[in-house]
């Protein structure tokens, strides 16, 4: 008897078909390979692969935090707090933290919506960093941005006077933005980031955006990613202004994904929530969620899973949808939430883990700079390339001439211009990059997106590498 599947392409989840995740994609899944190729000697142009597709500080080499993983360490064991090498900081805030876990252990859940003290310290960082008061009932903490940032769109899954949902996003995004869309059946309407004005949000291109997708869908919300990934831009506060009042006036939910927002490199970042609340009435009324994680900033601890979300002015019935929800996720990682909690509230000037703390942070944000400095002139002086100053977060996103013969090349082989430019690159380089059409570009501009977090020898060796690469392409195929 035939055994038939329960499960098939055709019966499964369509939306989760649609799902793609180019950080992780093909280009990477080449490199692996290749990688595994060098371990058992088999010849390559180079020597190893330079991974430059995902911006996970810990994996480029980049060291953790002490003062964090010393109280990891000790909340998970506290039997630790006998040795002597344990600064008297760490002790007592391990203390505090295990005052608020049930029966004094990390392995027991917390509140859904996170440990009562860390919401606290969260509130407490939001008001310093904005001014504006901030309450621990309007925080989540979830498993990392991403896990929030999916809670909350989930809210818009619902039609609207008849009309199915869209959310308005940046191109280029960010692909957890098109990714969590395609999964919960929410429509897509893009808008174009000004490539030739710094990826400035234009006002005018948010309301072409607006009007086509409101044709056949009722647009709920807009996510805006400052600063950018992959663009790298902190927008100004007049912008944000103009993109404020642009939500305002077509009622629409801003989602901010501020995840970057300590890795700034030459502007100041403004928080939504701030400029909402100098701007005064009616905008300082508007709901807004924005969005903060541990795996980006100096603390960079991608695989703690560990972020919260701000949500405020929600109307009590969705609060609640929203709680219950989460409820039924038990809680974020325990230790993911102590690590929140140490970024939140970092060593201060007097207390004993301050020193190495504040030369272990200023050395990270000074590398950040320094390679954000240098991809920028690097990649502006390869000919056929250009690239936008990085303002902040981890990426460049060069803007790259591929001739026409590469992309009738690139067609022939069912690829797009920038994944067949991309793929050749790593085959004869090891670098690994992601091509520009996984976060979305203008039809006919041709992109990538390398993280710049490498230490400096090999950012050096990459940029050369990539340098070389482009001449023969180019020699190749002009
Ligand atoms: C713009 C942006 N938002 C959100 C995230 C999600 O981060 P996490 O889920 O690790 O907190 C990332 C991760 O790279 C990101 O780049």
């Amino acid at each position: 008897m035939k055994l038939e599947k329960c499960l098939t392409e055709k019966n499964v989840n369509q939306n989760m078909l649609n799902i793609s995740y180019a950080v992780r994609g093909p280009i990477l899944q080449r490199a692996l390979h290749i990688e595994r190729e060098l371990e058992k000697g088999v010849k390559k142009p180079f020597r190893r692969v330079v991974r430059a597709n995902i911006g996970d500080c810990h994996a480029l080499g980049q060291p953790p935090v002490t003062f964090i993983r010393q109280v990891l360490a000790l909340a998970a064991c506290p039997a630790l707090a006998a040795s002597p090498d344990v600064p008297d900081d760490v002790k007592l805030r391990v203390r505090e933290l295990l005052d608020d876990c049930t029966k004094g252990s990390v392995g027991a859940y917390s509140p859904s919506a996170g440990l009562t003290l860390v919401r606290r310290r969260v509130a407490q960082f939001l008001a310093a960093r904005d001014g504006v008061p901030a309450s621990p009932d309007d925080v989540y903490l979830g498993a990392g941005a991403s896990d929030l940032i999916k809670a909350l769109l989930g809210l818009f899954v619902q039609h609207v006077d008849g009309k199915p949902p869209a959310v308005m996003i940046p191109i280029p995004q960010y692909p957890l933005f098109s990714g969590t869309l395609s999964e919960l059946g929410l429509r897509q309407a893009n808008y174009y980031l000004d490539e030739e004005h710094d990826w400035a949000l234009q006002l005018q291109e948010l309301e072409r955006s607006w009007r086509e997708a409101s044709q056949e869908s009722h647009v709920r919300a807009l996510v805006v990613i400052n600063p950018g990934n992959p663009t790298g831009q902190v927008l100004t506060r007049d912008n944000m202004q103009e993109i404020i009042k642009f939500a305002y006036e077509h009622q629409l939910f801003i989602l901010a994904d501020e995840v970057y927002q300590e890795n700034i490199i030459s502007k100041p970042f403004h928080s939504f929530k701030k400029v909402m609340h100098e701007m005064g009435a009616p905008y300082s009324s508007m709901e807004l969620a924005s969005f903060v994680t541990c795996s980006k900033g100096w603390a960079a601890e991608c695989g703690l899973r560990a972020g919260f979300m701000e949500a405020v002015r929600l109307q009590e019935g969705v609060r609640a949808a929203l709680e219950a929800a989460r409820a039924v996720a038990q809680c974020p990682s325990v230790l993911g939430q102590c690590a929140l909690d140490c970024v939140m509230k970092p060593p201060v000037a007097g207390e004993p883990s301050y020193p190495r703390f504040s030369q272990e942070k200023r050395a990270t944000l000074r590398a950040l700079g320094e390679r954000a400095r240098t991809a920028h002139r690097e990649f502006n002086s390869i000919p056929g390339y250009s690239c936008n100053i990085i303002d902040g977060s981890m990426f460049a996103f060069p803007r790259v001439e591929i001739p026409e013969r590469a992309q009738r090349a690139a067609a022939d082989a069912g690829l797009q211009p920038d994944e067949f430019y991309c793929l050749r690159l790593l085959e004869e380089t090891g670098v690994c990059v992601v091509p520009g059409s996984g976060f979305g570009q203008r039809a006919g501009s041709f992109h990538f997106r390398s993280t710049i977090l490498h230490p400096a020898d090999e950012f050096q060796h990459m940029m050369d590498s990539v340098r070389r690469f482009h001449a023969s392409f180019t020699r190749q195929y002009s």
